[in-house]
This record gives C-alpha cells, structure tokens and sequence, in this order.
C-alpha cells in the first residue's frame, strides 16, 4: 500500500475529509503522517483525535529558505514511508509555495486542491476573484503540482452555481462542500493507480 503525507497550515478541513474518506470508503492508501508549517494549526488537533501522526516544521524562520525548508519536510516524509517511489503528498491549505526541488523529487506525486475552476482565478482570493469578475459558475480543482501557480494537469473539478446573492463567505462556502467531496475522490483515483497522464491531460481509468 502507498503511504500518504498530509502538508496543512491552518483549519485542516481537507485534510479531515480525506483521513475520514479514508476510513469510510476504504481508499487502499496508509494516511502515514500529517506535517504543519505552523504549531497551532487546528488541524493537527483533528489529525490527533483521527489517530494519524503529527508533525510540526515551523517554517518562521525559512521565509527566503524554500528548498532548505523543503529538505525538513522531506526528511519526515520519507521517515515516515512517504518516499518518491511509494508515496502521495497532498498539500490542504497548505500556505506555502513549495520549491522547484521538492517538485522534481516527487515528480506527479504531489497533489493540490483549488477552490476556483482553473485556469480561472489561480493564486489568492479566487472565491473573491470570481465575484468580481461576475463568474456565473465556479468551483474547486484538484490537480498535480508543478512549478507554476495553480497550473499542474487537472485531475478532478467540480462547479458550483453563483447566484445573484452570493458573497465571497457563501460561494466559499458552498465550493468548500465540493472541495471535500473531490479531494479524497482524486486520493482514490491516485491510491488505486487510475491517473494516466499524457502530456497536460489526465485521463482517469474506468
Ligand atoms: C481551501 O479552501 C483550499 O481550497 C484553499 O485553502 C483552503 C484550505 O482550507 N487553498 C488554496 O487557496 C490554494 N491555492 P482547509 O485548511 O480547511 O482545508
């Protein structure tokens, strides 16, 4: 079985839909370790009560030190079975952006979720974005990382409708109900090795 590693920053809800998705539907994957770049994450407390192993890489003092940054959470990672060969990261609200080298390493291995339709709204505020640019339907995105912001091949989306009283609370609202629907979808699409990718494209296995 693969060994899942979970990077988290702050609320953790994603997280905790895949650790119980896990649980629940039986995914064939081990969530073998959650990592926080932040000590008071309310996250790790949810990863603790599931019975999934915590750790904190506090990342204050590598703001311009990205890859030195990035070798500490790949030491966990690999302690822990997460490895190159037999290993998924998935970063959920994971505030940081992740150097070239830990790209490379774990080469289409690192999952991310986004809660805009991409191409549209990539980066910060994309509920925001949406509102503002009068978007008719959004959503969220799962996708691989690559070096870019939000740019890596599209894995899974889901789309929301955005109505006339929408405001960035509720359409965030609403597109975080899907988020946790599709990451651990995408997690048993990778576990159960149904991810084909061809160039941009990801084709999903029947
Ligand atoms: C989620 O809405 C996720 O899509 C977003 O941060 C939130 C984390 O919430 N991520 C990004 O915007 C990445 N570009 P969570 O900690 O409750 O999972």
């Amino acid at each position: 079985m693969q060994n899942l590693g979970i990077l988290i920053s702050g609320r953790g809800s994603n997280m905790e839909s895949i650790l119980k998705a896990i649980k629940k539907q039986k995914i064939p994957i081990k969530p073998s370790i959650v990592i926080s770049n932040k000590a008071n994450a309310k996250g790790l407390k949810i990863a603790d009560r599931l019975g999934v192993k915590i750790s904190v890489i506090d990342s204050k003092d590598y703001k311009n030190k990205r890859t030195e940054y990035d070798k500490k959470v790949i030491h966990e990672l690999e302690k822990n079975g997460v490895t190159v060969k037999n290993g998924l990261v998935c970063l959920a609200g994971f505030m940081r952006i992740i150097s070239p080298y830990f790209i490379k390493k774990y080469k289409n291995r690192i999952l991310n979720i986004h809660p805009a339709l991409l191409p549209a709204y990539p980066g910060l505020n994309a509920q925001k974005q949406a509102i503002q640019n009068g978007a008719k339907f959004s959503g969220c995105t799962v996708h691989f990382v690559d070096e870019g912001v939000d740019s890596g091949p599209i894995i899974v989306q889901s789309v929301v409708k955005v109505t006339n009283n929408d405001t960035e609370k509720t359409l965030s609202e609403k597109i975080l109900a899907k988020e946790h629907k599709i990451y651990p979808e995408a997690v048993n699409l990778f576990a159960r090795k149904k991810i084909r990718l061809s160039g941009r494209r990801v084709k999903i296995l029947d």
